[in-house]
């Protein structure tokens, strides 16, 4: 596609050129079995924002957000074509080790996903594989993170206590907590408060609020109400493509595509 062309699409998506944005999609196309997932996607992923996917099941948003620290390498049969950068550089690029680019950009899962040892052990798991810490270290690092997290006065009596024993909002806020640990740029949430109950959903909603003065966090959600009061960017995704794209509050108040108002109207979209 010339660069004519690229920018057009751009410019058509909502989207200018930031230079505050840190993850970039650019004509990203993924199939799945010659089957089109993602139809050339152009996204800017805003730093120090909440950037938020939303739209119907089967959009493409999971596809998507796992596209950027390349979860989506482990899928059979998936092929992408495009780029993604990262501070400027392609992250598909031969020499760019999935380890490092997770542990620059990390992922929360739908359903809490705590390992079978203790509290502190799911802290300190992902960044026990990137480097050796003392004993004061690795308590350090515990309180430091579930402090963030604001689970640390809930747990701080029980930390050798297995990580099932917590509520599923505990949990997930320790799968946080786990997440900040290797001290991210960037955090990618799918649903994260779907299986939760509404006080545990509200306290992860805060948590992300106060989190996006240090890490951009790019989320995805069903929840329109939840878009509503979280997201600072708003990208709204139908059938493997970004119909829209742009600060919530545009999307909301004029959306430029009938499809946006109907979706964000809580209407079935005919995309
Ligand atoms: N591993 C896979 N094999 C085959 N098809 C897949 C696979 N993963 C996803 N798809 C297909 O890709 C499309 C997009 O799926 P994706 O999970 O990205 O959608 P989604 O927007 O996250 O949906 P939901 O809101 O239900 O989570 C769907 O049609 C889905 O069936
Ligand atoms: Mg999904």
């Amino acid at each position: 596609m010339s660069e004519k062309h690229s920018t057009l699409k751009l410019i058509q998506n909502g989207l200018s050129k930031h230079p505050e944005s840190v993850l970039k999609a650019i004509n990203l196309s993924v199939w799945i079995n010659d089957s089109l997932i993602l139809n050339d996607i152009n996204l800017y992923v805003k730093r120090n924002r909440i950037n938020c996917i939303i739209g119907p099941s089967g959009a493409g948003k999971s596809t998507l957000i796992r596209s950027f620290n390349r979860i989506n390498d482990e899928t059979d049969g998936l092929r992408a074509k495009g780029s993604i950068r990262f501070n400027g550089s392609d992250i598909y690029d031969k020499d760019v080790d999935t380890s490092w680019l997770r542990s620059r950009i990390g992922m929360v899962f739908q359903k809490p996903a705590v390992f079978p040892v203790s509290i502190k052990a799911n802290v300190l798991m992902g960044i026990r594989h990137h480097r050796k810490l003392t004993r004061l270290e690795e308590l350090q690092v515990s309180e430091k993170n579930l402090k963030a997290v604001s689970l640390w006065a809930e747990v701080s009596h029980r930390l050798d206590d297995k990580a099932s024993s917590l509520s599923a909002g505990q949990q997930q806020r320790l799968c946080i907590a786990r997440t900040l640990a290797v001290e991210p740029r960037v955090i990618l949430l799918d649903e994260p408060t779907s299986a939760l109950d509404p006080v545990s959903s509200k306290s992860i909603e805060d948590l992300l609020i106060r989190m996006k003065q240090n890490y951009t966090i790019l989320f995805v959600t069903h929840n329109i109400p939840q878009a509503r009061r979280i997201a600072d960017e708003l990208i709204f995704m139908c059938d493997g493509k970004i119909i829209e794209a742009g600060p919530k509050k545009q999307l909301f108040n004029h959306p430029r595509k009938e499809a946006t108002k109907k979706y964000l109207g809580e209407d079935i979209c005919d995309c």
